[in-house]
């Protein structure tokens, strides 16, 4: 079974200008895009570490000025593909960012083989990276780190910004796209400069990004311990501690924390799968993760469906099985509840959503996404994320 994995990887691996990096799925996604290099690098780990070096390296090569990495980086024109071309205002690069997986790969890499020098090379790009989303993403020092943009959740068309790009809860995928390319014209107008941007246009304190962030500040400060940066190690704890309380602040409500957005916090009330990444982040009590797992994971009103877990609970009225981050299974999203479970000793439920993971494989092959009541695949093929079962272990 595990070969699979890197077979998949090997034929979706890119090489240009001295760079390696790994395509989501070559027709659909022929790119480079954030979360996924992350991803690419924590399935290529199990196998090389040397490739998935070369993958965080490849990501970060395109870091801007302000520290920004952007969420795809064209290395190669692609002409076979449906992949809608984007005008960003900006050669070669995106202007968004997705979310920021970069420290959990580089701290699993450096599990591996004990690597200083790969540490010494990448920290200053991480650093830079962390600190811009710490100050550029949250201008009111709240606490929160803030997306100017559906697409910098990683989740473009989640029911959770239907609101905000106007859209009423049934529309289409073109419709959906729309919005958010208006947003993006409005994003150049406003030269990508975060706080105007969100302050005007779009302003999310998203529940999954910042979720994140939690965990990989923290493992940012032990990257920066072994590298006897102990300063750079207490400023980055103590920010994933005013994350995790600002996120309970302003986010909780009843036991679930909801994303929000504008000035003043309101909150988006749709139950996402995001609800279940402050198990990720660990930042909730034993008392309160139970409560959570068993009221909602486990309810098959909402999220316990043959094929769990929806990305969108199936008693939410934009619930669609086959839409676009509005209830398909996700491989990724599965992979983040799957450790979140294990944080906090749910290891049952956790094998249960790597089994029914591998079975959607198996079944269906590596497709982009799920339904989640029957199973069948659905959007892109040769999709990479599938892998990551891999490090459900
Ligand atoms: C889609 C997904 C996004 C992913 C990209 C490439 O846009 O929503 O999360 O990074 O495809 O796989």
């Amino acid at each position: 079974m595990t070969d699979i994995y890197l077979q998949l990887l090997i034929k979706n691996r890119r090489e240009t200008a001295g760079f390696q990096y790994t395509v989501p799925s070559p027709q659909t996604y022929p790119y480079q895009w954030l979360w996924d290099s992350c991803f690419h690098a924590i399935i290529l780990d199990h196998y090389n570490s040397w490739d998935a070096k070369k993958e965080i390296l490849s990501l970060v090569a395109k870091q801007f000025q302000n520290g920004m990495i952007p969420h795809m980086i064209y290395w190669e024109k692609s002409n076979k593909t449906t992949f809608p071309h984007i005008k960003w205002g900006k050669y070669g690069t995106s202007t968004l960012t997705q979310p920021p997986m970069i420290a959990y790969a580089v701290w699993a890499i450096f599990q591996n083989e004990q690597d200083l020098n790969f540490l010494q090379t990448i920290y200053p790009k991480l650093y830079h990276f962390y600190k811009y989303l710490l100050t550029e993403r949250d201008p009111h020092e709240k606490h929160l780190i803030g997306i100017m943009n559906p697409d910098e959740s990683g989740e473009d068309n989640s029911p959770r910004f239907d609101k905000l790009l106007k859209l009423p809860v049934k529309h289409t995928r073109e419709e959906n796209r729309k919005r958010r390319f208006e947003l993006i014209e409005q994003n150049i107008e406003c030269k990508f400069d975060a706080p105007f941007c969100m302050r005007n246009f779009f302003w999310v304190k998203d529940v999954p990004f910042n979720a994140i962030m939690v965990t990989n500040l923290k493992l940012l400060a032990k990257i920066a311990e072994k590298l006897d940066r102990r300063e750079d190690a207490i400023y980055f704890i103590k920010e994933a501690d005013k994350i995790g309380l600002a996120m309970k602040e302003f986010m909780l409500q009843d036991g679930i924390f909801y994303s929000t957005y504008g000035e003043d916090y309101q909150k988006i009330k749709v139950k996402t799968w995001a609800i279940f990444t402050p198990l990720f982040a660990e930042i909730l009590s034993r008392e309160e993760a139970q409560k959570l797992v068993t009221e909602h994971l486990l309810n098959k009103d909402e999220f316990w469906t043959k094929f769990p877990v929806p990305t969108t609970a199936l008693d939410e009225p934009g619930f669609d099985p086959k839409g676009f981050w509005r209830g398909p299974t996700w491989i990724a999203s599965n992979w983040f509840i799957y450790k979140g479970l294990l944080n906090y000793g749910f290891t049952e439920i956790a094998k249960e959503i790597r089994e029914s993971s591998e079975e959607l494989i198996s079944k269906s092959g590596f497709r982009e996404y799920f339904n989640p009541q029957t199973g069948e695949g659905l959007g892109a093929k040769n999709f990479t994320w599938g892998g990551l079962v891999m490090d459900m272990d």
